[in-house]
């Protein structure tokens, strides 16, 4: 078996074939453990981008649209079988390209990505439409027919698995993709593009053009020829995407930031209570890059002192900073260096807001000394976990998204007022509670302005359950069948009988 990525350069992926941007430009993409350059990614603009969709709109009409359903399922299950032979190869290029600990890549995401395709595929053979009884003098029928070619937009910091998600789904629809990653980890998803062609896809079906937002991204959401644009990451962008998308009247699906409540009451049961507000939450793998990161710890004034002791001697313990790709590192760098200094800028704010660092704050070298590989980690982009106390849900580290490893420990006194905390957000992503009082469970599953509740658990994501934000969030969803909707279109036929 060849590795998937050779040489120190990866380029587009077009028609079926490895295409260097028609610019010739290229951008550097780095390693955030180590804060240097790696591989090069293209620096594309709207020319590959119109060769892209022209491949994928021929790759439509050409194939994809004429085969069985049976066909386009098994080949889902074909990539997923690719993607399983190469899951330690693409874990690796996506934790170096991203920072996300190779320990959670391997045995966690690629999996899932495989298993994303196997249950798209299970879909695939199961498009079913109907008929609506009208009169004995006309057959009327409701078909599900795909968009045509669908625009991906996909963050940095889980490429594979939001591809996963929309790209399994579209193509179950019946589309053909193009995908744009972010110009700060594309590797990952420039390679895992040749799996799709080693399983047995026509070329065409799946795309890949890299560059940068305001020129790939830009080009690729007014193109009058992509149906739909499916978008993971800033609510901000996806504002000017709204825009942009308006003058070809394209159908949108945005999943976007949060700053989600993780609510723990005097019933919580402390034991499972204290990783789940941290290590669980937002103290991950990926260093609270995380669009549902539990970044506003809500916590009972009965129990706000406890948990936090707690919560500081459970971190202390387990989490453990380094390169990604080692395997004893629980928790790598912020992905690059603006949003490095995005998450330093965040910690200062806290504090001149007049919340109280409880552990954290240290940045890049700090975080090492005296340990043996410190001299490696020095220009890594490295935050440790940081808890806030006396945070107040006013100051703006408790209303705007950080996504690094940063939370808050606001107090509450009474149910009333931690669902009137948890709801005053723009964001509307995901909500933690903790209790044992099935009643107060109940109430905070029905109250709560998010589209994720987890009870006595958190950042539960599976590919069979529909995934997305109320209110700023974003809407449409990813995963389950209710996301193969929004990759397709009704068609109404009436036969007349008369
Ligand atoms: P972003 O929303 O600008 O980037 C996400 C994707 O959109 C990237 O592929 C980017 O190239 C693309 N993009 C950017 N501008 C575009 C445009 N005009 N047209 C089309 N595509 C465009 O987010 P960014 O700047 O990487 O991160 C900023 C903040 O966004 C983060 O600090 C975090 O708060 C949030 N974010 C949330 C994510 C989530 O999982 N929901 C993922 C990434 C970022
Ligand atoms: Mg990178």
């Amino acid at each position: 078996m060849s590795p998937l990525l050779q040489g120190k350069r990866i380029d587009n992926w077009i028609g079926g074939a490895r295409r260097a941007p028609v610019n010739g430009e290229y951008l550097e993409s780095i390693d955030p453990s180590v804060g240097k350059a790696w591989i090069e990614i293209p620096n594309g603009d709207a020319q590959d981008v119109d060769a892209a969709v022209a491949a994928a709109k021929s790759a439509f009409a050409g194939s994809w649209r004429e085969m069985a359903a049976m066909q386009r399922a098994a080949l889902l299950r074909a990539v997923a079988v690719e993607i399983m032979k190469h899951a330690e190869e693409l874990a690796t290029i996506e934790c170096r390209d991203n920072g996300k600990p190779i320990r959670e890549a391997i045995p966690g995401d690629l999996p899932s990505v495989a298993e994303m395709m196997n249950y798209w595929g299970g879909q695939a053979d199961k498009i079913h439409g109907s008929t609506v009884e009208i009169s004995p003098l006309s057959h009327n029928f409701v078909r599900h027919e795909p968009l045509g070619v669908v625009g991906i937009i996909v963050p940095w910091n889980s490429p594979l698995a939001i591809l996963g998600a929309k790209v399994g789904a579209a193509l179950a629809a019946g589309n053909c993709v193009v995908l744009k990653p972010a110009e700060q980890a594309a590797a990952s998803i420039l390679t895992i593009a040749e799996c799709f062609d080693a399983a047995g896809f026509p070329p065409g079906v799946v795309n890949v053009v890299s560059g940068l937002g305001e020129v790939v991204g830009d080009a690729l959401v007014r193109h009058p020829e992509v149906r739909k644009i499916a978008m993971t990451g800033s609510t901000d962008t996806a504002r000017v995407i709204s825009e942009r998308a308006a003058p070809t009247l394209k159908q949108l699906s945005f999943e976007l930031g949060g700053k989600s409540p993780n609510i723990f009451f005097a019933d919580a049961d402390m034991e499972i209570a204290v990783a789940g507000a941290s290590t669980n939450a937002i103290f991950t793998g990926g260093a609270g890059q995380t669009c549902v990161a539990g970044s506003r710890l809500l916590i009972h004034t009965s129990i706000y002192d406890e948990l936090i002791e707690k919560i500081t001697a459970h971190v202390a313990e387990s989490v453990r900073l380094g390169n990604a790709l080692d395997h004893s590192t629980s928790m790598g760098p912020i992905a690059f260096d603006r949003q490095y200094e995005k998450v330093k800028s965040y910690i200062e704010l806290g504090q001149k807001e007049g919340a109280e660092v409880v552990f954290g704050g240290r940045f890049g070298p700090e975080n090492f000394e005296g340990r043996e590989d410190a001299a490696e980690l020095a220009e890594g982009y490295f935050v440790s976990p940081t808890l806030f106390r006396g945070a107040t849900n006013d100051m703006r580290v408790c209303r705007e998204e950080i996504f690094g490893p940063v939370t808050c420990a606001i107090p509450f006194e009474d149910d009333d007022e931690a669902l009137a905390i948890a709801n005053d957000t723009n964001y509307g992503l995901a909500c933690g509670v903790w209790t044992r009082d099935l009643k107060r469970a109940h109430r905070f599953i029905r109250d709560i302005q998010a589209g994720a509740v987890w009870i006595n658990t958190y950042r539960r994501l599976h590919w069979a359950a529909p995934f997305g934000g109320f209110k700023e969030s974003g809407y449409g969803r990813d995963s389950g069948l209710e996301s193969l909707r929004g990759y397709q279109q009704t068609k109404t036929a009436w036969v007349d009988l008369a």
